[in-house]
């Protein structure tokens, strides 16, 4: 798979069936990451892999409601940083950007080796700060939901996470964010 393949067959499925984490999936996920590129090459992310049976069920109580078929997932990668682990240039924080980048190739790799990584902003921070036990100062960024996709719908889908499931949802034409030469209203 090349990237643009990988790109274009990376979805945030919510249907999910187990798959077994390795030793090996976690370290090929986690140098993908490491080779990233970061502001002075500060490497802000932080990355906790969450595989075992007892800590994926003590995340669940971190979701958020309408995030339960996250609760089938095979493992949850809680992905955090702090503003001084990366450049500040005046206002400009990077650790977001950089930790983000970092994990978009975990994700494009995962989606490579067949898995569904799926970001999240439904969950508590607080909660998964405790469960895993990150410092207070770091925050949670998102968690990404590791499984293997099933075509059986999940039970627990709203309607609108059925239609998402058939169809990816719809993007902004190029028009609408891309401006050549020149930003435009
Ligand atoms: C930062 C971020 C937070 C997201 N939070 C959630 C979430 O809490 N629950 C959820 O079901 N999907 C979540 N998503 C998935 C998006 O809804 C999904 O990526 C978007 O609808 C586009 O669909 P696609 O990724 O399949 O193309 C999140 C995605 C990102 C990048």
């Amino acid at each position: 798979m090349d990237v643009k393949e990988a790109i274009n067959k990376r979805r945030a499925y919510r249907s999910l069936v187990p798959v077994e984490i390795t030793e090996e999936i976690i370290e090929d996920l986690a140098r993908c990451a490491q080779l990233f590129c970061s502001c002075f090459n500060n490497q802000p992310w932080r990355y906790v892999f969450v595989y075992e049976r007892d800590m994926l069920e003590r995340m669940h109580e971190a979701l958020s409601s309408g995030n339960e078929w996250a609760r089938a997932a095979s493992m949850i990668i809680a992905v955090f940083s702090k503003p001084d682990l990366d450049c500040l240039i005046r206002d400009r924080k990077y650790y977001f950007f950089d930790t983000g980048m970092a994990t978009a190739a975990i994700i494009l790799r995962a989606t490579e080796l067949g898995l569904v990584a799926h970001p999240i902003a439904g969950f508590s921070p607080k909660k998964t700060r405790a469960i895993l036990n990150i410092p207070d100062e770091m925050e949670v960024i998102t968690l990404v939901i590791v499984g293997k996709h099933s075509d059986r719908l999940s039970p627990v889908l709203s309607e609108k996470q059925i239609a998402a499931e058939k169809q990816r949802p719809e993007r902004l034409s190029l028009s609408e964010f891309v401006y050549r030469n020149k930003y435009r209203e």
